[in-house]
């Protein structure tokens, strides 16, 4: 017999934007019609084949079989330290400055529930990878302090806009639009982490590896005081290895690890091996070749989607960073996701971002470049 559980109040928030849209592209395949999904950033791609023999080696280590370290494997930690030093020139210590996390997404959760009170200010930018203004404001009942991003300044916030913040989420390069943030802004960044000692500035790095001209710079470069996060998912292709780290300033880092205490108990020891072999495979800030095929393959798929977009009219906002081609549609944005959907092509609402992300679309050029293409044909065939 089922009973009406009450969920808790902070639950009442529409759908996971991305749970709707799964739950979408699960009915189109059920139906038998062809299904073109650019909706999520999950690469269609394999991890580097190293990265499953690191696996199945540690499968057959007895460590493997306990508990893991919440805070994340020792070596794997000095993994972390040893690539960001190389990768971005910073000292960190493994011991005081890396948590490994079940994915930058818990990170970028927990730390808030480590950090925020309710009624505190969390700013978050708008529009956004949603997890910051759900999990790291409404769920710990924070108090939402929205910063426009606009195509006139690059998808870069107005920092003056930010006071009071007891956490400020920023993500270079960026989900949804692809923006990049260029040295000048990550100096005045740090300026006002110098200027705000109580803000915890979140900087989310999951995409670090994935711009094709420039190396993307750390703010750890910029400043100390700020908590930096990173992923396995995008850089390797490996989403669904759920391994991914935070490096910074170490009293905000021992409070993420406190609070994942509470929680979880790590990422099973495969996988966090698995991502130490990724970093190791980099010699200094130069990845292994693995990286720079799913750099070029990202690359061509979206100077595809966006000339055959741009070339029926769409207004896209062009970048060389990250799998997502951000474009405007104006009013007609959920009519035109749902005539693409009419048609198969499964694409994001930009409202799924954020208010500010109205009357614009998100596509994800994480499928097989036929599919790309096919999706191309249809979607230039909607105007
Ligand atoms: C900006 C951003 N940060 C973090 C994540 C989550 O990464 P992970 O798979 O490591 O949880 C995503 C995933 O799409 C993302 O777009």
């Amino acid at each position: 017999m089922t009973s009406q559980i009450k969920q808790a109040l902070r639950l009442n928030l529409p759908a996971y934007p991305f749970a709707e849209l799964e739950r979408k592209a699960s009915e189109i395949k059920a139906s038998g019609r062809p299904l073109f999904d650019l909706s999520i950033g999950d690469p269609d791609l394999s991890p580097p084949s190293f990265l499953i023999d690191a696996i199945n080696k540690a499968l057959e280590d007895p460590r493997s079989h306990q508990y893991p370290s919440c805070r994340g494997d020792r070596d794997v930690r000095s993994s972390v330290a040893r690539w960001f030093k190389g990768r971005f020139g910073v000292d960190i210590d493994p011991d005081k400055q890396v948590c490994i996390l079940i994915g930058a997404k818990e990170g970028l959760g927990n730390i808030a529930r480590a950090l925020v009170n309710p009624g505190d200010i969390v700013a978050t930018p708008d529009p956004a990878y949603p997890v910051y203004f759900r999990a790291g404001c409404k769920l710990v009942d924070g108090r939402q302090l929205g910063i426009k991003l606009d195509p006139e300044n690059g998808f870069l916030p107005d920092l003056s806009k930010i006071k009071n913040a007891k956490i400020l989420y920023l993500n270079y390069p960026n989900n949804p639009t692809g923006a990049e943030a260029p040295d000048d802004f990550l100096v005045e960044l740090a300026d006002l982490v110098k200027q705000n000692p109580d803000m915890t500035l979140v900087y989310d790095m999951a995409y670090s590896e994935m711009s094709f001209n420039r190396p993307p710079r750390s703010i750890l470069e910029f400043t100390p005081d700020a908590v930096e996060f990173h992923s396995l998912s995008k850089m390797a292709c490996a989403t669904g290895f759920r391994v991914g780290f935070a490096v910074g300033e170490p009293n905000r880092i021992s409070a993420l690890i406190r609070m994942k205490e509470e929680i979880d108990s790590g990422v099973p020891l495969p996988f966090q091996r698995a991502l130490a072999a990724m970093l190791d495979a980099y010699d200094g800030s130069t990845p292994p070749p693995e990286v720079f095929k799913y750099r070029e393959i990202f690359s061509r798929r979206k100077t595809l989607l966006s000339d055959a977009l741009e070339k029926h009219g769409f207004d896209i906002f062009r970048t060389d960073a990250t799998f997502y081609i951000w474009f405007r549609v104006g009013d007609d944005e959920l009519p035109f996701i749902a005539r693409a959907l009419e048609r198969g092509v499964l694409l994001t609402p930009g409202s799924g971002f954020g208010s500010n992300g109205k009357g614009w679309v998100r596509a994800s050029v994480t499928a097989p470049d036929e599919t790309v293409s096919a999706a191309a044909e249809i979607l230039t065939g909607l105007v």
